[in-house]
């Protein structure tokens, strides 16, 4: 059994990189940027050059891999944590000009009011979705990188704006004090633009985002695998769709998408995954390892959530000659009722190679 680090020893861990504390910061649940020092220590043991970052998330993890100088492949099977993959990892070099952002940031091109339509009087004023359908009347034009920086730097602003960063609230009157709350949408899009271009930066390797299911990803010539999957709660479903349908929606205005239109959010239909279901969970975990069997496997998972540290442990040891476990301390900055419920949470990071 993994000894839980105590959370003054995790602080002791600080980071020699130097542009990932930098890295962009979106509120996503399960996000690893808090464990970054402590990953990148364990990163630091082990032998590799090629690495995929199999649920990138909001992609700090795959950014620390293409810091620590590692040929990195990100993926997520949802659209906008890989149009930012994308922007961020995949790019080498290119950023949104000044030129760019007047574009963006110019009336809208066609008239186009998409937005404006479905989600009155939901999450922003109407000046905000105006902001949103023009941008958007201009996306198209911008080419590869600079098209992926500015979707990107539109879904984190308007993460940025919605309470608690999540769109299962509704209510534009909740006001969690944050000055951007407060802030036009295109004001934070020109602060997310700045900081998304401070991220673009050249590896000297050819780094990639894909988007699809990582049980379909071919597995070949990765030395090593980080595996951050959603951790299937005991009770509910840990649903991303539910509570990023927006950012989802918004990376590809809503093109392919189906709206559910008889729900208060407008949110889209969800995305099936089997990590997300206790009853699914295990198979899917044993498919994966099996997949990805020549890599070393390096997990995270919660110890609030099913299977448990013995089992995973057991998935990992039918593949894998040597497994060790490492627990740290986490605190979810989620929900007050979720995060009073999972206080006491570790999180395992399983090495097995
Ligand atoms: C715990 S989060 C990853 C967090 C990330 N490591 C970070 O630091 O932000 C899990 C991610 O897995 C993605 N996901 C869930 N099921 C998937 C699947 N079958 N294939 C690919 N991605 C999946 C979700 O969209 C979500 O972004």
């Amino acid at each position: 059994m993994a000894t839980p680090l105590a959370a003054e020893e995790l602080a002791r861990y600080t980071t020699d990189l130097q542009r990932t504390p930098g890295y962009p910061r979106l509120r996503y649940m399960g996000s690893k940027y808090k464990v970054v020092p402590y990953l990148t220590h364990l990163f630091g043991g082990i032998p590799f050059d090629m690495a995929l970052d199999a649920f990138s998330g909001s992609g700090v993890v795959g950014y620390a891999l293409k810091e620590l100088g590692k040929q990195v492949t990100c993926n997520d099977f949802l659209r906008f944590p890989s149009t930012v993959a994308k922007a961020v990892i995949e790019n080498r070099g290119v950023t949104l000009a000044p030129a760019d952002v007047e574009l963006l940031l110019s009336p809208n091109a066609d008239g186009r009011d998409f937005i404006g339509r479905t989600f009155n009087g939901l999450y922003f004023p109407a000046d905000d979705h105006a902001f949103l359908d023009a941008a958007w009347s201009h996306i198209d034009q911008l080419p590869e990188y600079k098209r992926e920086l500015a979707l990107s730097a539109l879904c984190l602003a308007a993460a940025r704006k919605q309470p608690r960063g999540v769109f299962t609230i509704t209510d534009v009157r909740y006001d969690d004090g944050r000055r951007q709350m407060r802030m036009p949408l295109r004001e934070l899009f020109v602060e997310a633009v700045a900081e998304y271009n401070r991220a673009v930066f050249d590896n000297g390797r050819v780094n990639r985002a894909i988007c699809t299911d990582t049980l379909q990803v071919d597995p070949a010539g990765y030395d090593l695998v980080y595996f951050d999957p959603p951790y299937a709660p005991p009770t509910d479903d840990a649903d991303y769709i539910k509570r990023y349908h927006f950012l989802e929606g918004l990376s590809v205005y809503w093109r392919g998408l189906t709206i559910m239109e008889e729900t208060k959010t407008k949110k889209v239909t969800k995305r099936f995954t089997p990590f997300a279901y206790k009853t699914k969970v295990c198979a899917a975990l044993r498919e994966l390892f099996h997949r990805f069997r020549q890599s070393t496997i390096v997990l995270s998972y919660s110890s609030n959530s099913v299977p448990d540290e013995h089992e995973l442990y057991n998935l990992l040891r039918g593949e894998k000659q040597n497994v060790e476990v490492y627990s740290v301390p986490h605190k979810y900055s989620f929900g007050t009722h979720e995060a009073a419920q999972r206080r006491d949470v570790h999180e395992y990071i399983f090495v097995a190679r």
